[in-house]
């Protein structure tokens, strides 16, 4: 199998991740549930991975860091527990479900919700932006970089223009944590969602909302904290106000070795290596006269995504055969993200979608090209 589907989850995983599952799973005990020395270890484990991400992206405090199952999950309780009818907010055409529908459910409550067109190999269009923030604008979300063609966003002029308005600004982290240095401290943002799955190498079922202090939410989740359990009130400190339940603590250990894998590499190079295959595929892709790119052939404007269509010819059927002749993973269609297939005009077509990893190789791309030629000649 040649592997190019990491913008949905990243495979493979380096063997720590696994082993400090294992390890996890044996300790016994349920994190703050509890006096004894597992439920002690269990709670430090957790507590270690919150210190790790504030390193890792730049935020002050572990106790803003709130674990969450996944990206989606952190961007509702971002704005579920932010937006009340009567707020306004401003998003992109870029965004994917994880976003869109929430923000459809509050515009059904009485949130006004703003789309501005972002089209990808265009520039941002600022004036639309400035001009759409009105005096009751409390909140801008946008993804960092577009899961379908990989299109990073200019986050630090979006938040910059946000604060300056008196908004928050929430970025949906998805194709970017763990892909590129991302910094709390410098870019200005109020709330960070991030899948653990993707770029940060860590196992599904883990992911998570970065908050600055003086954000306050309202619960998505009431419940056991194993803090204040004499009152029936949910405690209104960071991080149990947000985590009700037990969490998935052999998840979030294996995202702490995901975090400590991707430390000690670094970050740099592993960007390096992930441009330098995106380059070489995009490259080989453009000698084939019926293939239309998708998002520019600029590596270093992109997340590590390589998005095309042959032809007119559905993309599904593309991916499948791939898979069928050349035991190509790819993901093809409307990647959840409707609002941006219909930015770039590919709602009825969808896209085939290759994401590259730091693990894949030089050869598994240039074997990728022939297939997709291969396929070209014949299908097309
Ligand atoms: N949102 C993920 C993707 O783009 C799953 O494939």
């Amino acid at each position: 199998m040649i592997y190019l589907d990491n913008a949905a989850t990243t495979w493979p995983k380096p063997p720590e991740i696994q082993q400090s599952m294992i390890e996890a799973l044996n300790l016994g005990g349920n994190a703050g549930r509890g006096g004894h020395s597992a439920s002690v270890q269990a709670q430090r484990l957790l507590h270690q991975v919150r210190e790790d991400l504030c390193e890792f992206l730049g935020a002050d405090d572990p106790t803003q860091v709130i674990f969450t199952h996944n990206a989606t999950h952190a961007l509702n309780q971002a704005l579920f527990g932010l937006l009340q009818p009567g707020d306004h907010v401003i998003t992109s055409s870029l965004e994917h479900n994880a976003v869109t529908r929430p923000l459809k459910v509050l515009a059904d409550q009485g949130v006004e919700v703003t789309e501005i067109l972002v089209v990808p190999e265009q520039e941002f269009p600022w004036a639309e932006y400035e001009q759409a923030f009105r005096k009751n604008t409390k909140l801008v979300v946008t993804i960092h970089a577009s899961n379908v063609t990989g299109t990073l966003l200019p986050i630090e002029r979006i938040g910059r223009i946000a604060r300056r308005h008196g908004a928050f600004y929430l970025l949906d982290a998805s194709q970017t944590a763990g892909v590129f240095p991302l910094d709390l401290g410098h870019v200005p943002l109020d709330l960070l969602a991030f899948p653990g799955h993707k770029g940060l190498l860590g196992p599904q079922g883990t992911g998570g909302l970065i908050l600055k202090p003086y954000v306050k939410l309202k619960p998505l989740l009431y419940g056991g904290t194993g803090s204040l359990s004499e009152s029936d009130e949910q405690p209104d400190f960071l991080p149990d106000a947000l985590e009700s339940g037990t969490l998935n603590g052999a998840g979030i250990a294996g995202l702490g070795a995901g975090l400590r894998y991707l430390k000690a590499q670094g970050l740099d190079k592993i960007r390096y290596q992930e441009q330098t295959l995106c380059r070489r595929l995009t490259q080989g892709l453009l000698e084939i006269p019926e293939l239309t790119l998708y998002g520019g052939t600029d590596a270093s404007a992109k997340a590590p995504i390589v998005s095309f269509n042959i032809g007119d010819l559905d993309s599904t059927f593309v991916a499948f055969t791939l898979e069928q002749t050349a035991g190509i993973v790819a993901r093809a269609g409307l990647h959840c993200a409707p609002h941006a297939h219909r930015t770039l005009g590919t709602m009825e077509q969808g896209v085939v979608r290759f994401s590259p990893s730091h693990f894949t190789t030089e050869e598994e791309i240039d074997r990728t090209i022939d297939a997709v030629k291969m396929v070209a000649r014949d299908l097309a």
